[in-house]
């Protein structure tokens, strides 16, 4: 008689040590134990309503089920590495603690399609988690900017004063922006929302497996619809990692301008103590360290999408071990950005802004220019001869070293005849910003109406300004 194996009859001789401990999972996609036991048991469930399992095996598995989840939650579970992966880890214990029905759970279902489905439940689960981190982090930042509402600063281009702005029009860029990684990560865990189970190794299963209830009390909207492409492809772990990267490239953008106006040279905001720390070896620094690591951390989150992709790039159908690759970059990319999100939410939270360094930088850099050349074209003069005249008058005003709004009347009618005294209200920084009075303009009234509108939106959907961060197990 053969040697009874870990694979059963088919082998000899059992798995070298080395390649063991090269092979297994265990220790890292433990992380799936819940949605493994979720799975099984509406695997076991439906099994039951088929017949294939009595209704004495199904109560017996979610008494061991329900054990085993229980020992997993207190960390008195014994994870063996031998046992490969997370769902041999389970498996085993129950046909441990329940005999036979433990055996049976498996009929009709690989471990292929097991982690396809573990992996999207998990993956499901992510989008929601970071979503609301997301969007803590926007209510902050809108909340920030009610606060701010009368804050004037000026806005950027190419790093260098371009025209008038209003602090909160600014930070709600930023909430646009995270609205759209938000609605990135619905949309992936809306596409997602298909169950492999009943798929199988590859081709299906021969045993009569109701698909559509076994996806319904899992939550998921249907079955998937073709089995070598449920269990091979990982295209929706690539979308919550590009949405996840896509996010982390818009908390390094803000944490960069952190970084910049942090500077002496800015000193448009400080950040808290709680967020910033010392120098070990120059007393006087202050650095803005929670806002370089967000920044550098995009870089871990990036790397992570390329790894998966990479791995999936030259796979053939249908499952190859190679996708067990896909956990260590999916779990690292959704812990790094729910941890960045949430440390950026309390340094923006606590975040101090210099309301007068603001105020002061309009004071110079021209930037109401434009409204020189806006106030000739209103009246009838072409924009581009406006613009020409305006940028003489700058040249003017650099060659007195003053500013526009101190040239006398005098100059601006040497530049061009129709200007009167009214150039003067147009000069002043906060007409400027009050007359681009439209929607996605930096007008009060409009900023006013973009934070409410904001505010309505994230609520509605359950948004909070209380902690979202979860353990890591
Ligand atoms: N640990 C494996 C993974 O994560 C589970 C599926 C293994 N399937 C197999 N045929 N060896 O992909």
């Amino acid at each position: 008689m053969a040697t009874k194996t870990a694979w059963g009859g088919r082998f000899q001789q059992e798995l070298d040590t080395d390649s063991a401990r090269f092979l297994e999972s265990v220790s890292f996609d433990r992380r799936l134990a819940e949605e493994d036991i979720a799975g099984s048991l509406a695997h076991a469930e439906m099994l039951a309503s088929i017949g294939v399992l009595t209704d004495d095996d199904l109560a017996k598995i979610r008494q061991g089920l329900g054990a085993i989840r229980s020992e997993i939650r207190a960390g008195t579970f014994t994870w063996d590495a031998a046992k490969e992966d997370v769902h041999m880890n389970i498996e085993s214990a129950l046909t441990a603690r329940e005999g036979d029905v433990g055996a049976r759970l498996h009929t009709g279902r690989s471990r292929n399609d097991q982690v396809a489905t573990d992996m999207r439940l998990w993956a499901r689960d992510a989008c929601a988690r970071v979503g609301r981190s997301l969007d803590r982090l926007a209510l902050t930042l809108a909340a920030r900017a009610d606060d701010e509402i009368d804050t004037l600063l000026p806005a950027y281009t190419h790093i260098q004063r371009a025209q008038p702005n209003r602090l909160a029009h600014h930070l709600m860029a930023w909430v646009e922006m995270l609205d759209r990684d938000h609605g990135r990560l619905h949309d992936c865990a809306m596409r997602l929302n298909e169950c492999p189970l009943g798929s199988g190794a590859v081709c299906a299963t021969t045993f009569p497996l109701d698909r559509k209830l076994t996806a319904t009390l899992l939550g998921f909207a249907r079955p998937t619809r073709n089995s070598l492409d449920a269990t091979a492809d990982r295209d929706f772990l690539l979308e919550l990692l590009s949405a996840l990267a896509i996010a982390s490239v818009h908390l390094s953008r803000i944490a960069e301008e952190m970084v910049w106006w942090s500077t002496q040279e800015f000193g448009f905001v400080e950040m808290a103590d709680a967020h910033a720390t010392g120098s070990s070896m120059m007393p006087q620094k202050k650095n803005p360290d929670v806002a370089e690591v967000v920044r550098g951390k995009s870089g871990r989150v990036i790397g992570d999408l390329v790894s998966l992709l990479v791995v999936l790039k030259g796979l053939p159908l249908g499952y190859n071990r190679d996708l067990q690759e896909d956990k260590v970059p999916v779990f690292d990319a959704v812990d790094t950005v729910s941890d960045a999100t949430e440390v950026m939410a309390d340094a923006m939270g606590a975040l101090r802004f210099n309301r007068e360094r603001m105020r002061a930088a309009l004071g110079a850099g021209f930037v109401t220019a434009t409204e020189v050349a806006d106030w000739l074209a209103a009246r009838g003069v072409p924009f581009r001869h406006a613009h020409e005249v305006a940028g003489r008058l700058v040249a003017r005003a650099i060659e007195a070293r003053c500013e526009l709004a101190q040239l006398p009347l005098e100059t601006f009618r040497e530049e061009h005849a129709l200007f009167d005294e009214s150039i003067f209200v147009a000069l002043d920084p906060e007409t400027a910003i009050e007359r681009r009075d439209l929607p996605g303009g930096p007008a009060r009234a409009r900023v006013v109406a973009a934070i409410a509108d904001a505010r309505a939106r994230l609520e509605a959907r359950g948004a909070s300004l209380a902690r979202t961060r979860h353990a890591t197990p």
